[in-house]
């Protein structure tokens, strides 16, 4: 049978650095406000000439380097992403060019904050249908460019970067058959779109829009929802939440993760949490946790690891994973 592994991870953080008092000047907000409902303390917002892919393609090299390999081994990239460079072409041929590869194929994954989770899903049926036997799993964004500066209920909340994951073909038997991607669960359920979007589009607007969000009720919605696509997830991968290593959950509202956590009978101790460093990076938050407690070496071999997100859609899901 063939399975999906993690080969290595990679990420890539712009270098600016916005604490949450520098939202203090222009709103009615503060930095404990900030702190006690949502966990963030800090962010990254991309330089002005920085686009996605400029993100993307550095988390992509720093994954290639972990795993020592060269972009000519490569057979395809994924970028799950809901802030393109252009409407077209895909972030995911700018990164492939990027990376001077010649060969293969590249696509982009439009499913907001639960993208990494659909993307790796994505990958997991292209290797297993014999399509690519490496893929680069990348989410990267750049929310900065879609924010409402003027509505303290979002603004306060993004941040940018990017995130990577090279999954790999697995076969035979011993102990790599058992590692790799277990168990999926996907959803979504398009009547929530007031709830969470953005208004604008080339198709209406013409224009890029701003972040809108109802934030109690998508909070509602995760809470009911996260623990239910991870517990499912679980279920497919024949794995009980007792032997759950680590949860590493999209990072958008610490008190979201507690919360599910808790649904989930696991320790905090078993969360891995960038949210308060990160803020909530969309698709790229889960493979930005990944990397940051991967190169912690926090993840080790054999280990078990969920996913789960839930974003604009509303599209949620999670992944189940052995390291
Ligand atoms: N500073 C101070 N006060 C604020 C701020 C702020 N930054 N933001 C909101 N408030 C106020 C509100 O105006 C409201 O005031 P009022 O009672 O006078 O009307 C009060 O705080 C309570 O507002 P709520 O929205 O109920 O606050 P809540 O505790 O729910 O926190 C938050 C808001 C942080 C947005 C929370 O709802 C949340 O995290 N929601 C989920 C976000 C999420 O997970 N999104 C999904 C992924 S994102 C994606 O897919 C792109």
């Amino acid at each position: 049978m063939i399975r999906s592994t993690v080969r290595s991870t990679g990420m890539y953080l712009p270098e600016r650095i916005v604490r949450n008092a520098f939202f203090e000047a222009t709103l009615d907000t503060s930095d404990a406000w900030i702190r006690e409902r949502t966990g963030i303390e800090e962010r990254r917002f991309a330089a002005a000439d920085q686009a996605t892919s400029d993100l993307a393609i550095r988390a992509a090299r720093d994954a290639l380097d972990r795993g020592g390999l060269d972009a000519g081994e490569i057979d395809a990239v994924i970028v799950a992403t809901s802030t393109p460079d252009l409407t077209f072409p895909s972030v995911a041929t700018m990164v492939q060019a990027g990376l001077g590869m010649e060969r293969g194929f590249a696509y982009d994954i439009q499913a907001v904050c639960a993208g990494f989770v659909y993307a790796l899903a994505n990958a997991d049926a292209m290797i297993r249908a014999g399509l690519a036997r490496r893929v680069l799993v990348i989410g990267a964004e750049t929310f900065s460019r879609i924010l409402d500066w003027t509505d303290r209920g979002t603004c306060i909340l993004f941040g940018d970067g990017a995130g990577a994951v090279v999954l790999e073909a697995a076969e035979g038997s011993g102990d790599s058959a058992d590692r790799g991607i277990l168990g999926i669960d996907l959803n979504s359920d398009g009547r929530h779109r007031d709830l969470l979007y953005v208004d604008g589009g080339v198709a209406t607007t013409g224009k890029a829009g701003v972040l809108k969000m109802q934030g109690n009720l998508v909070f509602r919605h995760a809470v009911e929802k996260l623990a239910k696509t991870a517990h499912l997830a679980l279920d497919r991968a024949g794995i009980a939440t007792s032997e759950v290593d680590w949860l590493v959950p999209h990072q958008a509202n610490l008190r979201i993760i507690a919360a599910t956590a808790a649904r989930m009978d696991l320790p905090m101790e078993r969360v891995v949490l960038t949210v308060s460093q990160h803020g909530n990076t969309s698709a790229a938050s889960i493979p930005l946790a990944l990397a940051t407690a991967d190169a912690a070496g926090r993840l080790q071999p054999g280990q078990v690891v969920v996913t789960e997100a839930i974003g604009g859609g509303l599209a949620w899901g999670a992944v189940v994973l052995r390291w």
